[in-house]
């Protein structure tokens, strides 16, 4: 049974463009699906969000980031997937827990294991039963977000809609779009490995293919997994 599936990957990477295309591909087809995201999927967490990644105006250390980020989460789970879950209704998720173990672990140097403890605190032991990992190199996408906040979105790339990473865009760079390419170099590793650690759950998906071609392998491992019943 799919009930949770995410969607990974660095900045730029197309993530929630695919996200949105699998809505749209899930709802043409009748089957009714929750997309939501993270940080920012309750009122609580768009307050969070806001906090997290407007760039300069206070300074943010490490373990509030991170606990930003757990709280964030925690609201998101018992306000929005949990019940979605117990309703039947299958939920896609714009970034969820790997993404604390990539940004916060590999990117920022913070302990992976008490990393793992604290995420099944804040996700109230829900994990993804399938992610996508969206992988292109850190110049790409950079350059793509680069691009966006010039106002030229990259071909093939679906403006932002509700719910999507784009909805209430901060002008200029966020807090982590300033991050130099070394960090995000990290943040792609963890990914990778994270990927490497559990093949079963987490597929890489190259990002630098065209988005339609991207999307069709992502429906294609849905459609196989729906009617495995898995
Ligand atoms: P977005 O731009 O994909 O919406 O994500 C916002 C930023 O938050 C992105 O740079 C990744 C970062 N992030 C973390 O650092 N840790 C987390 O746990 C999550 C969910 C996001």
């Amino acid at each position: 049974m799919i009930r949770l599936i995410s969607f990974e990957g660095g900045d730029g990477s197309g993530k929630t463009t695919q996200l949105q295309l699998l809505e749209k591909y899930l709802t043409s087809r009748g089957k009714l699906c929750l997309t939501t995201r993270e940080p920012g999927g309750t009122a609580l967490g768009e307050m969070i969000r806001q906090v997290l990644l407007e760039a300069g105006k206070v300074e943010i250390s490490s373990p509030t980031e991170l606990f930003l980020y757990l709280a964030d989460r925690a609201q998101h789970v018992r306000e929005v997937i949990r019940p979605a879950l117990a309703s039947g209704t299958p939920v896609l998720c714009d970034r969820f827990t790997d993404s604390t173990l990539a940004y916060q672990g590999y990117g920022r140097g913070v302990d992976l294991d008490m990393l793992r403890r604290l995420n099944r605190v804040a996700s109230d032991g829900i994990t993804p039963d399938l992610t996508f990992l969206l992988d292109c190199p850190v110049e790409v996408g950079l350059s793509r977000t680069r691009q966006r906040l010039q106002g030229s979105k990259p071909p093939g790339l679906l403006a932002g809609g509700p719910g999507s990473g784009q909805a209430g865009r901060l002008e200029g760079p966020d807090r982590f779009e300033r991050e130099k390419s070394e960090f995000h170099q990290r943040v792609r590793m963890g990914f990778l490995e994270l990927a490497r650690a559990e093949p079963e759950r987490i597929l890489i998906l190259d990002a630098t293919c065209p988005v339609s071609e991207v999307h069709e392998k992502i429906r294609k491992i849905v459609d196989e997994r729906l009617k495995d019943g898995q």
